[in-house]
């Protein structure tokens, strides 16, 4: 039985959900899989609880653990871990505090798995560098539309291929906020502070409403499966803030709904609102849920979708990444 010792840095909305997650499935993934994953470590804003034999999860959801006063970065330096879960709250401006711990767990030689966007849509080339330099594994499926599957589909299932653009709708917190305003006529401030309280919006709202959210997402895929190698504010980006129900209902009529449509291919990656004829697939997705068509050289077109957002649905991104390394 393989043992993987997990730490989890940033025990918000989605460490605590991986954490329920590891609770839920641990006894499968040694059956099944052989692996035994414990959670020996979690770090926040608040201190560090450790256990180097696992911690009791349910203790540790409620910080009923023993707490170290040590912060992150030395749990992260000195600890006794093999995978470190990055799931701080994002940054686009300086992709910290997640940039230095990713870099730091890396340089230790640990494998590093993370929801964080900032980090990768402003420093991909450097981590990706760093953890091939290192020999250990750097995975983040769930920093593209939560639990819906793309950067492993694509790596995985559609090996061999060029891809030649991604289009889709990659934030669930507009999709959620359209969805009400267009179906209940509800007003935008109502909308936003519901998915805030749901847990699906980012700490700093604006990230969603705002389109960089959807930016970062798109960088992301354009470094990690477009082959391309673009920054973060190569962008060109409009939000959802100005869209009155107004315009929602004119649209309606005319046979349209509103989505916040990203779109990476060469020369173009592009956040912005655009009209959709009812009956298109992007027409068809309500609340959080996310798609993703993908233009392929070989295979021609594909298209996924799932949940974009929410803790477990992060999490089961979380998951089968940690899975994936040991498997
Ligand atoms: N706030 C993000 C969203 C979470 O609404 O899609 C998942 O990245």
């Amino acid at each position: 039985m393989e043992q993987v010792k997990i730490i989890i840095v940033g025990f918000g909305t989605v460490g605590r959900g991986l954490a329920e997650v590891i609770k839920r499935k641990k006894d499968h993934v040694k059956e099944e899989l052989g692996l035994d994953i414990r959670l020996v470590g979690v770090a926040d804003l608040r201190g560090a609880m450790v256990d180097a034999d696992g911690l009791d999860i349910d203790d540790a959801l409620e910080w009923k653990c023993e707490i170290r006063d040590i912060d992150s970065l030395q749990l992260i330096r000195e600890g006794e871990y093999d995978l470190m879960v990055e799931t701080t709250p994002s940054n686009v401006e300086t992709g910290e505090p997640a940039f230095t711990h990713i870099k730091e767990a890396l340089m230790r030689g640990k494998h590093v798995v993370t929801s964080n966007k900032g980090p990768l849509a402003l420093y991909y080339r450097e981590l990706t560098d760093l953890a091939a330099r290192s020999g250990c594994s750097l995975k983040f499926e769930a920093t593209v539309g939560g639990a819906m599957p793309i950067i492993n589909l694509i790596r995985n299932n559609l090996a061999g291929n060029r891809i030649l653009s991604i289009k889709g709708i990659f934030n669930g917190t507009c999709n959620y906020i359209l969805t009400r305003m267009t179906e209940e006529g509800l007003p935008y401030s109502y909308v936003l502070s519901e998915a805030q309280s749901l847990g699906i919006a980012e700490a700093d709202p604006s990230y969603d409403v705002d389109g960089i959210d959807t930016a970062e997402k798109l960088t992301i895929l354009a470094n990690a499966v477009l082959g391309m190698d673009v920054a973060y504010n190569s962008v060109a980006v409009e939000g959802i803030r100005r869209i009155t129900p107004d315009a929602l209902r004119l649209a309606l009529d005319k046979g349209y709904v509103i989505k916040l449509i990203g779109e990476a291919r060469e020369g173009k990656i592009e956040v912005a609102p655009r009209l959709i004829p009812k009956d298109h697939p992007f027409a068809l997705m309500r609340g959080t849920l996310n798609i993703a068509e993908i233009e392929a050289d070989l295979a021609g077109p594909i298209t996924v979708m799932g949940r974009g957002a929410g803790a477990i649905e992060a999490a089961s991104a979380i998951f089968s990444d940690i899975i994936s390394i040991y498997r």
